[in-house]
């Protein structure tokens, strides 16, 4: 069924998860044509959880001897330009075409469940890798709301903050339910260490360092003694930090020099964690927190 109001609108119900048709439409072409390679590399998320921020710090690792931090790409791009949204392009494609072109490592950018992979990009014997970032689902949800009523037609009247929260814990929002995207790259995750790595938006902030160094491994990457004495980790948290990134020129531009549906600055707002106390009654908190207990409930996971 399709549902009705700016928040869902043009979703599907697509194998348990609401998709818009273009995410959909990318899928079965990933699913029958996508070649995978070993060195793959795709940055998974739920929208809101972090996407913008996990794109430029894989890439920042994965690039690192390419650039200068002075002059690095990241300055002049916004990371979606640098890491290519998988199922978008291969959409507006109608064909893998632009993705096998893209020279090894290719990293690609998903916002699509892990169950919607073909097995020969999830099974332990393809070395493709995915890094997934979850978050909070109050602040997920703030930033949701906030994101579509920025994007919102302006013939539209605002999105009541009540109606779109009990869409979202219904599941209803773009590739929802939240807690079963999270719940499968888990899983996959705790399943398959070598393939999956789960990190947290929260975990993140308090451990920018860590975290990168965390990332670097998995990725077979580590940094070495010589990288660690210059600073490298230091430079990529902060070359990738909010405040730098949110502060770039191009991170500024107006979607009307563009030409597209969305402006690089709609991707950065407050970048904080527990924003949702701004916005949230204490009701309402208190249900996604109930949701959120029943979900997990002895799936091994939590969100502290
Ligand atoms: P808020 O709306 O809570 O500020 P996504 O990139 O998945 O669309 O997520 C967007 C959210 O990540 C927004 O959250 C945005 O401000 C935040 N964000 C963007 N870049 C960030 C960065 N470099 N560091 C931390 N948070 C960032």
């Amino acid at each position: 069924p399709q549902t009705k109001g700016w928040w869902s609108v043009q979703l599907f119900q697509y194998h348990g998860f609401w998709i818009h048709i273009f995410g959909i439409r990318g899928s079965m072409l990933i699913h029958d044509h996508f070649k995978p390679r070993s060195t793959d590399i795709v940055v998974a998320t739920s929208p809101k959880c972090g996407t913008t921020w996990l794109r430029a710090l894989v890439f920042s690792i994965i690039n690192r001897a390419s650039f200068d931090f002075s002059d690095h790409p990241l300055r002049k791009a916004n990371p979606q330009d640098l890491v290519p949204f998988f199922e978008s392009i291969i959409h507006k494609d109608g064909s893998t075409s632009f993705v096998d072109g893209i020279p090894s490592p290719r990293l690609l950018s998903t916002h699509l469940p892990y169950s919607l992979f073909p097995t020969r990009m999830t099974d332990d014997t393809s070395a493709c890798r995915f890094v997934y970032i979850c978050r909070d689902p109050k602040d997920v949800f703030v930033s949701k709301w906030h994101f579509a009523n920025k994007l919102r037609p302006k013939e539209l009247p605002p999105l009541s903050l009540e109606e779109t929260f009990d869409l979202f814990c219904k599941g209803v929002s773009h590739y929802g339910p939240f807690w079963d995207h999270v719940l499968g790259y888990w899983k996959a995750s705790v399943e398959s260490p070598k393939k999956v790595l789960f990190l947290k938006y929260e975990e993140v902030k308090k451990e920018p360092l860590g975290c990168v160094r965390k990332v670097a491994e998995f990725l077979g990457v580590p940094f070495t003694p010589e990288e660690e004495n210059k600073e490298i980790v230091e430079q990529i948290v902060k070359l990738c930090s909010f405040e730098s990134m949110s502060n770039q020129v191009v991170n500024k531009l107006d979607k009307r020099y563009q030409q597209r549906p969305i402006s690089n600055s709609d991707f950065f707002r407050k970048g904080e964690v527990g924003d949702w106390v701004n916005h949230l009654s204490p009701q309402m908190a208190e249900k996604l927190d109930q949701i959120t207990e029943e979900k997990l409930q002895d799936t091994g996971f939590n969100f502290h």
